[in-house]
C-alpha cells in the first residue's frame, strides 16, 4: 500500500505542562505535580499523528531560531516528516503553550503564538503545490486566518481535498467553508459556527446540516466520550469511541484528525476511518503530553480490530 501524502499547514509549540488535582479558579494558586516539557502545537501534533500512523507528511509552519524551534524541527525529522517548509524566523520566538491538566485528564491551555502568528499567505505561495502530489491538506486555526483562507483557496483551485479542524474556535467566512472537503469541529466549535448547542446526536445532526448547507461535503463533530457524529452523502451517524481511562486529553483532537486523513488516504471507508481515528485519539488520552502521547500504527490497529 502506498503511503497517503498529507500536507499539514499549522502551528508548532513547545508545551509546558503541570498536572494538578483540579484547574485553578481566577486568582487562585494550586500546587501541582510534575512538570513536563514536550513538543505540541495543533499543526505539529496533527503532522506527527499522520506520520506516526503511516502518512507521508510535509509540514508547513513557522518557528523561531531559538532552541525550541530547533528541537521542534529535529523532532519532526525523527518522525519522518518533510521539514523543507518549516520556516525559521529570527524576528519572533517559537510558540509556547502553558497547559494545566487535572485528575480527570481535562486541560486548560494558553498559547503565546510567537512565530506561528507570522506564517503568511506568501509562505504558502512559496510552496510548489503542483509538484507535490497531495491526497489531503490538513489545517487548523492556530495560524493567521488569512493564511488558512489563502491555502484553502489555492488547494480548492487545484482540486486538493482540504480538511479543516476549526480549533481553537473562531467564526469562519462562508467562503472558506465552501472551499473545504471536510470540517471537524468539536461541540464548542460547532456551536460558534452554527449557533446550535451540540449536546447529543439530534443537535449534532442539526449543526452538521447547517455546515453542509454552507457547502462543505463532510462534517464530523467530535463529542469527546460520546464519539464522533458524521454526516456525509454515504454515511450519517454517531461513531462511538472505545472506552479508556483518560490521564491527559491534550492533543486527542489532533490525533483524531491526523489519524482520520491517513485512514481515508489508505482507502478505509469514512465510517471505518472515523472508528480508526477514535481508537487513535482514545489511546492518546492514556498517556501524558501532546506528541509524546500519539500512538503507533500497530497499537491503533490492535484496538481497531481487537
Ligand atoms: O491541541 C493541543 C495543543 O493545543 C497543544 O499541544 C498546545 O500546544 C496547543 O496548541
Amino acid at each position: 500500500m502506498t503511503a497517503p501524502k498529507i500536507l499539514v499547514i499549522g502551528s508548532s509549540n513547545t508545551d509546558m505542562v503541570i498536572q494538578t488535582d483540579r484547574l485553578p479558579t481566577p486568582g487562585e494558586t494550586v500546587l501541582g505535580g510534575e512538570f513536563l516539557m514536550n513538543p505540541g502545537g495543533k499543526g505539529a501534533n496533527q503532522a506527527v499523528a499522520a506520520a506516526r500512523l503511516g502518512g507521508k507528511v510535509s509540514f508547513v509552519s513557522r518557528v523561531g531560531t531559538d532552541i525550541f524551534g530547533q528541537e521542534a524541527i529535529e523532532g519532526f525529522q525523527q518522525s519522518g516528516i518533510d521539514t523543507q517548509f518549516v520556516f525559521q524566523d529570527s524576528t519572533a520566538p517559537s510558540g509556547i503553550a502553558l497547559i494545566l491538566v487535572n485528575q480527570e485528564g481535562e486541560n486548560s491551555i494558553a498559547v503565546a503564538p510567537g512565530a506561528n502568528g507570522l506564517l503568511r499567505p506568501a509562505d504558502i505561495d512559496s510552496i510548489p503545490l503542483n509538484q507535490l502530489v497531495i491526497d489531503f491538506l490538513l489545517m487548523q486555526l492556530e495560524v493567521p486566518i488569512d493564511t488558512v483562507e489563502h491555502a484553502a483557496r489555492r488547494a480548492h483551485a487545484m482540486g486538493i481535498k482540504t480538511v479543516l479542524n476549526p480549533a481553537p474556535a473562531q467564526k469562519l467566512s462562508d467562503h472558506l467553508i465552501q472551499q473545504l472537503f471536510m470540517i471537524t469541529p468539536n461541540e464548542t466549535e460547532a456551536y460558534l459556527l452554527t449557533g446550535v448547542e451540540v449536546h447529543d446526536e439530534p443537535s449534532a445532526h442539526e449543526a452538521a446540516n447547517m455546515l453542509q448547507d454552507k457547502g462543505v461535503e463532510i462534517v464530523i463533530i467530535t463529542m469527546g466520550a460520546y464519539g464522533a457524529f458524521v454526516k456525509s452523502r454515504d454515511f450519517t451517524g454517531l461513531v462511538p469511541p472505545p472506552e479508556v481511562r483518560p490521564i491527559d486529553t491534550t492533543a486527542a483532537g489532533d490525533t483524531f484528525n491526523g489519524a482520520l486523513v491517513v485512514a481515508l488516504g489508505m482507502g478505509k471507508t469514512l465510517e471505518e476511518a472515523v472508528r480508526f481515528a477514535n481508537c487513535a485519539a482514545a489511546l492518546s488520552t492514556t498517556k501524558m503530553g501532546a506528541q509524546a502521547s500519539i500512538p503507533a500504527f500497530a497499537e491503533v490497529e490492535g484496538l481497531f480490530y481487537g
